[in-house]
């Protein structure tokens, strides 16, 4: 294994424990789909992919068409080492979600119908949209937290939607929404219009920018999907605390296992506590659940990938955090110097 672990480490620098190893042979004795593989074993697609080819060329594993499969010197190695096939016992009626959708069926109908036409993702915006099943159970999970019913509500890039169906809800008292998308504000716009819906404000904005003035400590709650780059992170969520009024407001935010190590995750929960100190209340793995976006052979996933085949099911997931602020807690209110290197590291690669 610590032969493997050496190889491994030749081809990137993230981080590579003998776990890693584990969860990727896991996988890959439950699958031989390479999406599924990268779902399973909660490791970011680059390392999964590092993992895969040394295993590959210590010849424990072997390419069958478009399937990765343990050889027979493969299936001698997880036998000696005892690592298992990795099961899934999510619970079937919410599909890990913890809230039930059967009290908003009328929403998710409507919002099903309302989104229909909706933009598509755009690569250059790291766009990628959840189903409208996650986005109604988001509607759910923060009515039962307390955090939409006569709140003012923020939503910082919404290619989600959110805000549509926070509208429907008719649950919020306000909802203020900012996208860098002209396409989805002008959509957003829309949709209000024609559901009669008026406390809505709509923003065409680069979260590069510090937030003007009027959003800032105006809001009760806010929700957020950020690029997963640690910069992306401090500017994405700490604008979000940046525009709550002060302490016991609410904020959420999708953080996935497939572009972010643990490592990076340390870091992440790190700014969370010490910079703005905040406190995590609640972690929800894959929550949220993304509609594969039709660019994958653009992205870096496709060139990394040994075996080139489109995903044949949602594979990509996010754990969903909800933070609350205390007395204390602050934003973010910095102008962010940075390009590229925004959306992109070593461990993203779905741009
Ligand atoms: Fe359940």
């Amino acid at each position: 294994m610590e032969g493997i672990i050496e190889r491994v480490r030749r081809r990137t620098s993230i981080p590579v424990y003998r776990r890693t190893l584990e969860n990727v042979l896991g996988a890959i004795q439950t699958s031989g789909d390479v999406w599924r593989i990268v779902d399973l074993s909660e490791e970011p697609l680059p390392l999964v992919v590092a993992v895969i080819e040394a295993l590959h060329e210590t010849g424990y594993v072997a390419f069958d068409g478009s399937s990765v499969v343990l050889t027979e010197s493969g299936k001698k190695l997880v036998e000696k080492y005892g690592i298992g096939t990795i099961r899934d016992f999510t619970c079937s009626h919410c599909g890990g979600k913890t809230v039930e959708l059967d009290a908003f069926g009328d929403l998710l109908k409507e919002f099903r119908e309302i989104t229909r036409d909706r933009p598509r993702p755009k690569q250059e915006f790291d766009q990628a949209y959840v189903t409208p099943e996650t986005t109604v159970a988001r509607v759910a999970l923060m009515h039962t937290r307390g955090d939409l019913e006569n709140r003012e509500v923020f939503v910082l890039g919404d290619d989600d939607l959110t805000s549509v169906a926070l509208m429907l809800s008719g649950l919020p008292k306000r909802i203020a929404v900012l996208d860098i998308d002209e396409r989805l504000v002008r959509f957003i716009e829309k949709t209000a219009e024609e559901i009669g819906y008026g406390n809505i404000e709509m923003f065409t904005f680069d979260l590069r920018e510090p937030l003007p003035e009027y959003a800032l400590h105006r809001f009760d709650t806010f929700i957020t999907d950020p690029p997963e780059t640690l910069e992306a992170v401090r500017a994405f969520i700490g604008r979000g605390i940046a525009t709550l009024k002060g302490p016991g407001c609410a904020g959420y935010f999708g953080i996935t296992r497939r572009e972010s190590s643990l490592d990076k995750w340390r870091e992440i929960q790190r700014v969370l506590l010490n910079e703005f100190g905040v406190v995590i209340t609640d972690i929800i793995r894959n929550f949220n659940e993304y509609v594969n976006w039709g660019y994958e052979e653009k992205t870096r996933a496709w060139k990394l990938l040994p075996v080139k085949v489109k995903p044949s099911y949602n594979w990509y997931k996010s754990y969903m955090f909800r933070i609350q602020t205390l007395e204390g807690s602050r934003g973010f209110e910095d102008k962010i110097e940075a390009g590229d290197e925004l959306y992109n590291d070593e461990e993203a690669s779905t741009q």
